[in-house]
C-alpha cells in the first residue's frame, strides 16, 4: 500500500513557537512552497505606520489590506531571509520586522475585514497545493481541508528565551523580561479575539516543543508526512 503525502500542510501556533523553522524544513526537504502568512499581516501593519494612518481606523485599514497588492516571493538575498516580502513590487522583508510592527501587528490582525481580506488570497494560494502554510489560523479558517494540520506550541517562556537568543546571535541588546511580557501579550491578542482566535483545529496534531529541539520536531513531522 502506498501512502500519498499531504499536498496542503498547515502549521498554526503561537508566536515564537518554531512555526516557520519548522514550516522552510519541510517545504525544502518536500519541495514545497513555504509560505509564511504572518508576513501579510505585517506587511499591512508597515503600510498603515508609513501611511500615518491611526492605528484604531479599522475602516482605513481594511481598504487598505484590500487595495494592496502582497507578494511572497522565495528569498532574492542570502540575509537570513526566509521569503521575500513585497508591497506593490518594493521589497520590505525587513521593514516587517521593525520593532514598531511587532507592537502594532496585533492589533492590524484583529480587524475582521483585514483577516477576511488576506485569509481569501492566502486560500488562493494553498489551494494550488504543494505548499506549507504558516500562521494562526490556517488549519482552523484558511484551508481547514489541509491534509496535515500541526499545531506547534511552547510555553510563553521558552519561546521568550529563544527569542532572546535570536537577538544576540544577531549581535542585538536584548531584555528577556521585556521580550516574555511582549510574548504573553501577544498571545492574549492573538488567542482573545473575536475573528479566528489562535486554537488548535480539532483534527491537528499537537506537538510541544518544550522538551524537544528543532530537529526533533522536524523529524516527527517529516515522519508524519510520510
Ligand atoms: O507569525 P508572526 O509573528 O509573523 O505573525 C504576526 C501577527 O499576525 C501575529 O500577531 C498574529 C497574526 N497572524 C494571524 O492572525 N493569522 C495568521 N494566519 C498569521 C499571523
Amino acid at each position: 500500500m502506498t501512502t500519498a503525502t499531504p499536498l496542503i500542510i498547515a502549521i498554526d501556533g503561537p508566536a515564537a513557537s518554531g512555526k516557520s523553522t519548522l514550516g522552510l524544513r519541510l517545504a525544502h526537504a518536500l519541495d514545497y512552497l513555504f509560505f509564511d502568512t504572518g508576513v501579510m499581516y505585517r506587511a499591512v501593519t508597515w503600510l498603515t505606520l508609513e501611511r500615518g494612518f491611526d492605528i484604531d481606523d479599522e475602516t482605513a485599514i481594511t481598504l487598505l489590506a484590500e487595495k494592496t497588492h502582497i507578494d511572497v516571493a522565495p528569498a532574492s538575498a542570502p540575509d537570513g531571509r526566509a521569503c521575500d516580502v513585497l508591497v506593490e513590487g518594493q521589497d520590505i522583508t525587513w521593514e516587517t520586522r521593525l520593532p514598531d510592527v511587532d507592537a502594532s501587528v496585533s492589533r492590524v490582525s484583529a480587524y475582521r475585514g483585514v483577516r477576511s481580506a488576506l485569509s481569501r488570497q492566502q486560500r488562493r494560494i494553498g489551494l494550488r497545493g504543494k505548499v506549507v502554510m504558516v500562521g494562526r489560523d490556517i488549519g482552523t479558517v484558511v484551508l481547514p481541508e489541509a491534509d496535515l494540520k500541526i499545531y506547534l506550541d511552547a510555553s510563553a517562556e521558552q519561546r521568550a528565551m529563544r527569542r532572546y537568543h535570536e537577538i544576540l546571535l544577531r549581535g542585538g541588546a536584548a531584555d528577556y523580561s521585556e521580550i516574555l511580557s511582549k510574548v504573553i501579550e501577544r498571545d492574549r491578542i492573538d488567542s482573545t479575539r473575536d475573528v479566528a482566535p489562535l486554537k488548535a483545529a480539532d483534527d491537528a496534531v499537537i506537538i510541544d516543543s518544550d522538551q524537544m529541539d528543532a530537529d526533533a520536531v522536524f523529524e516527527k513531522t517529516l515522519a508524519l508526512c510520510r
